[in-house]
């Protein structure tokens, strides 16, 4: 076996169709990219078709395979319709990606219960959903399937200002490992990857210099992650080589979690 072949044997998705909600997005377009890179048909899902086609054109240019469908990630009606439209199209999903989310520094004292409604609805809901509806489809066919989530740093210690986000994301966090409990025993794993800081549109309003200097000044790479970046843990969660991975919180931070003085 030439190298190429090893790294195909653990990496490759060849067959596989992965469904990437929030696909739209800086890091899960990324991952989308990753994904079709490796072999996967992928469905990037999200609300913007501009956005979407922008990613395809690139997946596309790239020689994968990939197209947009529509879908409100906090509707479980929208996210069974999408079930269906894949199956029809693709005949099967393999990988399922949740990574819809959104974000807002209000100070916790004036934030109004419709922007924690907001939040939660898209962030908690949406991967609890997703993972319903995914989950069941992925358990009923027996054939196992990887889901990953889309998790924080927030989830795993909280951080000023964003303080329904990082609820949030605690939120996911804890399902996703209670989910990898229930599934295991049907090969069906679930993970969260755990993103550091990577400017994008959901945090762009959180970004402020001030707040700038002080992620830097505790990330120990000294800058922000490039979204590219999360495609490694991405592949490794996604196919062979990830095959005893399930419940776990992959950090993709430039070493900012492990930071202490
Ligand atoms: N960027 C970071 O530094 C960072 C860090 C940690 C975690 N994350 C998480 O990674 C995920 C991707 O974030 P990103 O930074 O790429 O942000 P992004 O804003 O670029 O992407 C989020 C995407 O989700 C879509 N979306 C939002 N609400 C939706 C809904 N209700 N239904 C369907 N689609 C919806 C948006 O249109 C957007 O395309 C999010 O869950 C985010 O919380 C990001």
């Amino acid at each position: 076996m030439n190298s190429s072949e090893y790294l195909s044997s653990l990496f490759s998705l060849q067959g596989k169709v992965a469904v990437v909600i929030g696909g739209t997005g800086e890091l899960c377009g990324a991952m989308a990219e990753g994904l079709a890179g490796a072999g996967a048909e992928v469905v990037v899902v999200g609300r913007n078709e501009e956005k979407a086609n922008a990613r395809l054109a690139k997946i596309k240019d790239q020689g994968g395979k990939a197209y947009f469908l529509s879908a409100e990630a906090s509707d479980k009606v929208q996210l069974q319709k999408l079930l269906e439209q894949v199956l029809t199209r693709s005949g099967r999903v393999d990988i399922v990606v949740n990574g819809a989310g959104v974000n807002s520094p209000t100070p916790y004292l004036d934030i109004a219960e419709d922007e924690f409604d907001r939040i939660m609805d898209i962030n908690v809901k949406g991967v609890f959903l997703g993972c319903q509806v995914f989950g069941k489809y992925l358990v009923d066919k027996g054939e196992g399937g990887s889901i990953i989530n889309l998790g924080s740093m927030s989830g795993l210690i909280p951080l000023s200002r964003v303080f329904t986000y990082s609820a949030s994301k605690a939120a996911v966090h804890n399902l996703s490992k209670n989910l990898a409990r229930e599934w295991a025993p049907k090969n069906v794993r679930v993970n969260v990857l755990v993103p550091g800081f990577f400017p994008a549109e959901q945090n762009r309003k959180v970004l402020t210099p001030e707040r700038v200097s002080s992620i830097l000044g505790h990330t120990p790479a000294k800058r922000f992650g490039e979204a590219k970046e999360v495609i490694g843990a991405t592949l490794l969660l996604a196919g062979g080589a990830g095959s005893f991975i399930t419940g776990a919180e992959i950090v993709v931070d430039g070493g900012y979690h492990a930071m202490t003085i």
